[in-house]
């Protein structure tokens, strides 16, 4: 029997590990993500939970139906752990729409707006995914975040602008939003930023991640994982985040992988063999990663 999304991440509180959490555009990421993590878990001899993300637009692309029909079939029909998470969605009908879908969990994405503002419009997030939580015997956690940490994930040459020591959560905020709003997992900004930097991407404030939790007093996820060094990653954990987003990563190595098999095979013409080498090197950095966050 799976254990639902809310008890995985308690154990990996206690335990002092993180959830990875993978953003997906098609069916060659998902396969590839989910065989990664499957790896991992066959040679320990346990299944190793992991959130599959959709943005906005990637969810557009996918469409929402299909792919919580997708997420749904591995977790039924494999009996494995995976969850569907909708990652950066900007509006209540938005979030509405996913949580009516059949989504695990939900990431109201405000941090543009004023906070009195941002505690409203996820406050009703809150409130309508409580409300279907109980009439459906279901349980849907709500994210939301404070502090800016850019936008998208790709390759950047520097540190997007509007980022600075100031957009850094404020502990304090970070409790008093909490309060009001009565979320379950809270995204800080602690120096992290979405995308990876060509130079290497800045260090972690692992000293704001450790207050932030202790005021908070909720599970930290921590976004824009890609390029964060292994040595951030565990003193982050140790300090108090519970999942970790990794998606331009993912976008690397896919698209290196197809550039490389079209180079190496130019009149390959079905997509399920060139595909093949996208899916292998996708796995690739999710096994890394998830032994990382696992501590293996
Ligand atoms: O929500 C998605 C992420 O935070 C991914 O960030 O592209 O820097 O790995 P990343
Ligand atoms: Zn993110």
């Amino acid at each position: 029997m799976i254990k639902t999304l809310r008890e995985y991440i308690r154990e990996a509180e206690s335990k002092k590990i993180a959830i990875g959490h993978f953003n997906i555009s098609n069916l060659e990421s998902l396969k590839g993500i989910y065989e990664g993590a499957k790896r991992v878990g066959e040679k320990l001899g346990y299944k190793i939970p992991i959130i599959i993300g959709v943005s906005e637009g990637e969810e557009d692309f996918i469409g929402i139906n299909k792919v919580v029909v997708l997420i749904k079939e591995i977790r039924e029909n494999d009996n494995y752990p995976i969850f569907l998470n909708a990652d950066h969605h900007y509006s209540f009908s938005s979030i509405k729409k996913c949580i009516d879908t059949g989504f695990d969990s939900v990431i109201i994405d405000a941090v543009k707006l004023p906070l009195e503002e941002n505690i409203a419009l996820t406050k009703e997030c809150v409130t309508y995914a409580k409300e279907i939580s109980k009439r459906e015997e279901r349980d849907i956690l709500v994210e939301s975040e404070i502090g800016f940490i850019g936008q998208s994930s790709k390759i950047l040459e520097k540190i997007p602008d509007g980022i600075t020591e100031e957009t850094k959560t404020k502990p304090e905020d970070a409790e008093y939003f909490v309060r009001e709003t009565g979320i379950d997992l809270l995204a800080p900004s602690v120096g992290n930023i979405h995308g990876m930097l060509k130079g290497g991407n800045p260090n972690l404030d692992i000293d704001r991640i450790r207050e932030i939790k202790d005021k908070a007093n909720i599970p930290l996820v921590l976004h824009g994982g890609s390029g964060i060094s292994d040595e951030d990653f565990i003193k982050a954990i140790d300090a108090g985040v519970s999942i970790i987003h990794i998606s331009t990563e993912i976008r690397i190595a896919y698209k290196e992988a197809i550039l490389e098999s079209l180079n190496n095979n130019p009149n390959e013409l079905a997509p399920y063999k060139y595909l093949n080498n996208a899916i292998e090197k996708i796995s690739d950095v999710v096994e890394k990663r998830i032994r990382l966050f696992n501590k293996l």
